[in-house]
């Protein structure tokens, strides 16, 4: 298959454009800036992986890229829509720049690329578009409800493709991982310029950080393992939510009304 993996700097995009190649898939794996290529070259020596100039969020790039391996390969299978971005803070506090850059990244870049992709997928009467979502996706803690609020929006837009797709023998996908240990929490770790150790909300700051530098965190090489796994799957759910103690969070939003919920939510977070 003919692969196109946004966001292969670090952490999942890196992972799933090396496991992709590894099961035999070329895959072309996007990078903000090309120039930071080397740790995925250094873990796809000899494989067929494709290092790409690929802002997600830059139109021309977008449609150079998907030009580019049309051209090439005169088809494209499948969109891995991995890049993305987080943003603690309180809803209170989020800026306005700050959270419309989250939904650029996170739904607006995710949404044109599948535009570009689609007439390709549509025309082949084949392919596949796998969407990195979020638990965050289904459910919305406190300090995270920017992030939260992106990857609903991608749930929701994902969903309604599914079904227009269904047509077209086109899947369409969404993997939602719980936490784990990526760049996403160091070196792209982005908090919200307003949030701060005074005022009404730094307690409770204080105590949403505790739950995550207390967290339980997956091995990262499941998520690629399961993407790689989708990419093939003939008949693939709309949702795969992975991670740490994933089923419990999973049967908890089955379950238990909201209020419930809630109970636990502020069980685990202390307010
Ligand atoms: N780690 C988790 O616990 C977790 C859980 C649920 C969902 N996710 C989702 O998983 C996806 C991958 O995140 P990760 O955890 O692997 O974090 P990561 O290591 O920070 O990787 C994110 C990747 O997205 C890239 N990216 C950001 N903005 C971009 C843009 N405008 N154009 C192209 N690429 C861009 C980053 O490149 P640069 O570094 O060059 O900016 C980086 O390669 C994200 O969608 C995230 O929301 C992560």
């Amino acid at each position: 298959m003919i692969v196109l993996v946004t966001g292969c700097r670090s952490g999942f995009g890196l992972l799933i454009a090396v496991a992709a190649a590894r099961a035999g898939h070329t895959v072309y794996a996007g990078l903000r800036d090309l120039e930071t290529r080397g740790d995925l070259e250094a873990a796809a020596a000899g494989l067929p992986v494709i290092p790409v100039q690929l802002d997600v969020c830059d139109p021309e790039q977008r449609r150079a890229v998907v030009e580019r391996i049309v051209a090439e390969h005169g088809r494209i299978d499948a969109l891995v829509n991995n890049a993305g971005i987080a943003l603690g803070g309180f809803i209170e506090q989020l800026g306005e720049d700050e959270l419309r850059r989250v939904f650029e990244v996170n739904v607006f870049a995710a949404w044109a690329l599948m535009r570009d992709v689609l007439p390709h997928l549509r025309a082949q009467r084949s392919g596949v578009i796998v969407n990195i979502s979020s638990m965050a996706g289904r459910g919305a803690m406190p300090g995270l409800g920017g992030y939260a609020a992106s990857k609903h929006a991608l749930e929701g837009m994902s969903e309604a493709l599914r079904h227009e797709m269904r047509p077209f023998g086109v899947r369409v996908v969404l993997v939602e991982p719980g936490p784990y240990k990526t760049d996403i929490f160091s070196r792209n770790r982005r908090i919200a310029a307003a949030v701060s150790d005074s005022g009404p909300y730094a307690a409770m700051q204080e105590k949403v950080e505790a739950v995550f530098a207390n967290a339980e965190f997956g091995d990262a090489q499941e998520v690629a393992d399961l993407v790689t796994r989708l990419l093939v799957d003939p008949n693939p759910r709309l949702r795969y939510p992975l991670g740490p103690r994933v089923r419990a969070r999973v049967w908890m939003e089955r379950l238990l009304p909201f209020e419930a919920r809630a109970k636990v939510i502020k069980k685990i977070v202390g307010f």
